[in-house]
């Protein structure tokens, strides 16, 4: 087997680049798809001038480093895991940590930083269940983003948390991370980000202040669903190596096989998240156009998504009224978008009416998803589809939406329904 050594590449490099060669470094064979390591436990050098107990007073991150990575134990670290951080610490513009999930990566991020109090608006509601743990383990106090009376009352400050989703579940909407970073460094809070739903290059939270920033990477990370994975980015030297020596105690790296597989479908992700944002767009501008009856739109698509929909939600349609949107979002929207329908009924429907989308929960998969978001979220008004844009042609998507909405529309006749004015 020979035996390749790289250095690691310049950040200079382009991030489709980078995706396919920033772990090129990391070969040691001349497999050129990387092999899958199933092992759990390494062994040590049997040259005994090398073989020295390690200085435990090093940080672990340090004898474990990803440029130098020595396994001895997959708790610790493990070479497809490492193989992919290497990856999205390219990408991410910052240093990278895998779990085995997107919740565990934000319960491990809020062990680390141990606040007090944590500001943070709906959401993601597995977020909140997370915090909810930590209420109840030390009395983590959680207050809504958007209320300076309840900051000032529970003395938001120094080592509290300041949290980010955005763009928001399930409604795909941009939230203005300038106007929250200064908010918060004006009173020397950590801010944290969720920006599962804009990975690269749709985004950068680091650029604009965040300190450290989350992904699900079960969504467009993986991107087919079939992984778990959560991520955590910081700039913070500090921060990582805490974090880091951290999850050798909470246990929650991801599994061998899903490092493997998060390789390989992170080599696709720029081209993957940018054609599904550019599909949801092309559908929401289609769906935006009819709704409004604006020119374009013929009579009939008018009158069935008019008969049906009360109302959309995506960055797209923020962007036409605030400039902050394309700022923050330099790269394009997202894929998912909220269709909120006129009537309960029609929103429960419409799934099993759609040939070219599952009914399921989660996104950020190539095939497309639609989910009456009442099934996972309680709190999350009855008329709400959440809708995750797959890869497939988008005019296909449209008809099998325009298709949906009509036989929705005929199975529950617009004189039964009652418009009640809307929460979300
Ligand atoms: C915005 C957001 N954050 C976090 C999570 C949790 O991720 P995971 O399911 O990988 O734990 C999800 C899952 O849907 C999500 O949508």
């Amino acid at each position: 087997m020979a035996q390749e050594h790289h250095q690691q590449l310049p950040s200079t490099l382009s991030p489709s680049t980078l995706a396919i060669h920033a772990d090129d470094y990391l070969n040691t064979s001349t497999d050129v798809a990387p092999a899958l390591h199933v092992s759990t436990t390494f062994r040590y050098t049997n040259d005994l001038n090398a073989l020295q107990p390690p200085n435990f007073d090093t940080p672990i991150a340090e004898i474990l480093s990803l440029t130098n990575p020595t396994h001895v134990y997959s708790r610790l670290s493990a070479p497809n895991t490492t193989r992919l951080e290497s990856i999205l610490s390219a990408l991410l513009h910052g240093r990278v940590l895998t779990y085995s999930s997107g919740l565990a990566a934000f319960h491990a991020l809020l062990v680390y930083l141990r606040p007090n109090v944590i500001a943070v608006s709906d959401g993601y509601h597995g977020c909140h269940g997370v915090i909810g743990l930590l209420t109840k383990l030390y009395g983590l106090k959680k207050i809504p983003l958007d209320d300076d009376g309840a900051w000032d009352a529970a003395n938001l400050g120094k080592g509290d948390v300041v949290h980010i989703e955005t763009p928001l579940n399930p409604t795909g909407e941009a939230v203005d991370l300038k106007k929250w970073v200064k908010k918060a460094k004006e009173r020397g809070a950590w801010v944290t980000v969720d920006a599962t739903f804009a990975p690269p290059p749709l985004q950068d939270p680091l650029a604009l202040g965040a300190d450290v920033v989350m992904h699900s990477g079960t969504k467009y990370i993986g991107g087919h669903s079939d992984m778990l994975c959560g991520v955590l980015v910081t700039k913070h030297e500090d921060v990582w190596h805490g974090l880091f020596a951290e999850r050798v105690f909470l246990g929650s790296v991801m599994g061998s096989l899903e490092g493997w597989l998060g390789v390989r479908s992170v080599r696709t992700l720029e081209v993957r998240i940018t054609s599904q944002g550019r599909n949801a767009t092309r559908i929401v501008g289609w769906l935006n156009a009819a709704f409004k009856g604006e020119d374009g739109a013929s009579e009939e698509v008018r009158r069935v998504v008019g008969g049906s929909v009360l109302k959309i939600q995506h960055a797209s349609l923020q962007a036409k009224e605030e400039n902050w949107v394309d700022e923050q979002m330099p790269g394009g929207y997202g894929p998912v978008f909220a269709l909120i329908l006129q009537d309960k009924e029609m929103a429960r429907r419409l799934p099993s009416k759609l040939a070219l989308f599952h009914h399921a929960t989660s996104l950020g998969g190539v095939e497309s998803l639609i989910e009456w978001r009442r099934m996972s979220d309680s709190t999350v008004d009855e008329r709400v589809l959440r809708v995750s844009v797959g890869l497939e042609n988008w005019e296909d998507l449209k008809q099998d939406l325009f298709t949906g909405l009509k036989a929705v529309l005929e199975d529950v006749k617009p004189e039964k329904l009652s418009v009640e004015g809307l929460s979300v």
